[in-house]
């Protein structure tokens, strides 16, 4: 099998890894790719949001399955350009992408299936801004209703806040913003491979979207994460298929836009039971780093089963019992100005710590040198028996790579190795 992986991440990294891996994936490509994927793949160059150009790429070079790593090509109508063309896409439609693309919409798909989720009003004015923010009371969550690159959501304590962030996304054309109440309780990223009509499964990671520790701080594309979750209660991931994702799968089968691909479950754990907080139609980064070290089942049949509605011909899925951490290095600045262009080293390093591996996001190669060329440079992925030893490989590794100005959140999965992390659970 040959299979073309979209994007450009260290999320994409862990799927090219995963798939070199698998000894029924003859060949990996890759568009376009980053100089860590350049190790494992045929990097080509083009932009992997034009329909068109990916189609052709496929054809190209006879590929049998394309992996869609980041949401714009979905959102752009990648999937749909394959599907028609009868090549095999992991990656739900346009159609079904709006799950993540717009919130509006994820929430009329909840309230349809009755998913548990947080009450939500959908506002178009600064008065419905006011009013819904005067309703649901502080902490305020404020979640431009398109896709923001992981910028679009606030949750502040401070009315000023929220009332300016809603006012930038109405100013946008089409703006919509939704405000939510606020959900208490740990978060959790439950990743569900869909077929548009079955749903497995993978091992829910969390991760830590704020820069700083304690969560402080602006909120990242991610700065870490860690999976399994040794604290998570008995029965959560058959709670999640029977109450948020089947039911989410069924009704967009019902609406004739069946969801195929990774249905992203984000979670909170509330002392009324579990809520959603977000769906996204991808894999989540960086826990996509962590699951994928740990899953043992060979990817790529996985991934086309899911494609062509097979995935209840799959037998069950394998894991490690190790658990795994990621400890996202970001560039100095990151993220509010990442600065770019600085040489990165110490990776012979980083190899010499066991059960470690890094996977490449915002580098480049000039003239031999890599150098940071984004705000998360680098996912470093380690594997322990507990999350004590995880934690001191991931952190070890971490600290022996060398970038000018660089930072990493040092609380990766603390709470959860000192017990600290507590699920209040419905009573
Ligand atoms: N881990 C957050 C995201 O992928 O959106």
């Amino acid at each position: 099998m040959v299979v073309l992986v979209l994007g450009s991440g260290a999320r994409e990294h862990a799927l090219v890894r995963a798939l070199a891996l698998d000894p029924d994936v003859d060949a990996v490509l890759a568009l376009p790719g980053n100089p860590g994927i350049a190790a494992l793949a045929r990097c080509l160059e083009g932009d992997p949001a034009d329909p068109a150009l990916v189609l052709a790429t496929a054809r190209r070079e006879g590929v049998d399955l394309v992996v869609v790593g980041p949401e714009a090509p979905l959102v752009a109508g990648v999937a749909d350009a394959l599907a028609e063309a009868g090549i095999d896409c992991f990656g739900p439609s346009a159609a079904a992408s709006r799950l993540e693309a717009s919130k509006a919409f994820a929430k009329e798909v909840m309230a349809a299936a009755g998913v548990p989720t947080a009450a939500a009003h959908v506002c178009t004015t600064p008065e419905q801004v006011a009013a819904a923010l005067s309703a649901t009371g502080a902490p305020y969550v404020v979640k431009e209703d398109g896709l923001a690159a992981g910028k679009g959501v606030v949750v502040t304590e401070d009315l000023t806040e929220a009332l300016e962030h809603a006012a930038v996304c109405l100013a946008r054309p089409g703006g919509r913003v939704v405000i939510e109440d606020f959900l208490d309780g740990p978060e959790v990223s439950l990743f569900c491979l869909a077929d548009g009509r079955d749903v497995v499964p993978l091992a829910p990671a969390q991760d830590f979207k704020r820069v700083g520790e304690g969560d402080a701080g602006p909120n990242t594309g991610g700065m870490g994460a860690y999976s399994p979750l040794t604290w998570a209660p008995e029965g959560l991931v058959e709670e999640v298929l029977s109450t948020v994702a089947r039911p989410t799968v069924a009704e967009m089968s019902r609406r004739g836009t069946p969801f195929t691909g990774v249905l992203y479950v984000g979670l909170a754990l509330t002392s009324a039971g579990l809520r959603v907080v977000e769906f996204n139609a991808r894999f989540g980064d960086p826990e996509t780093q962590s699951v994928l070290a740990r899953l043992r089942t060979p990817i790529g049949g996985v991934l086309r089963a899911a494609s062509r509605g097979e995935l209840d011909r799959l037998p069950p899925l394998q894991w490690s019992e190790q658990t795994s951490v990621t400890v996202v290095v970001a560039a100095e600045g990151y993220p509010a100005a990442p600065r770019t262009g600085d040489e990165i080293g110490g990776l012979d390093q980083v190899g010499q710590v066991p059960e470690v591996h890094v996977l490449h996001a915002g580098t480049r190669l000039e003239d031999g040198v890599l150098r940071s060329a984004g705000g998360r440079v680098l996912s470093v992925v380690s594997l322990g028996p507990d999350l004590a030893r995880a934690r001191e490989r991931a952190y070890t590794a971490a600290d022996r790579v060398t970038l000018r100005g660089s930072h990493v959140r040092r609380d990766i999965a603390l709470a959860a190795e000192r017990g600290d992390l507590d699920h209040p659970r419905k009573t």
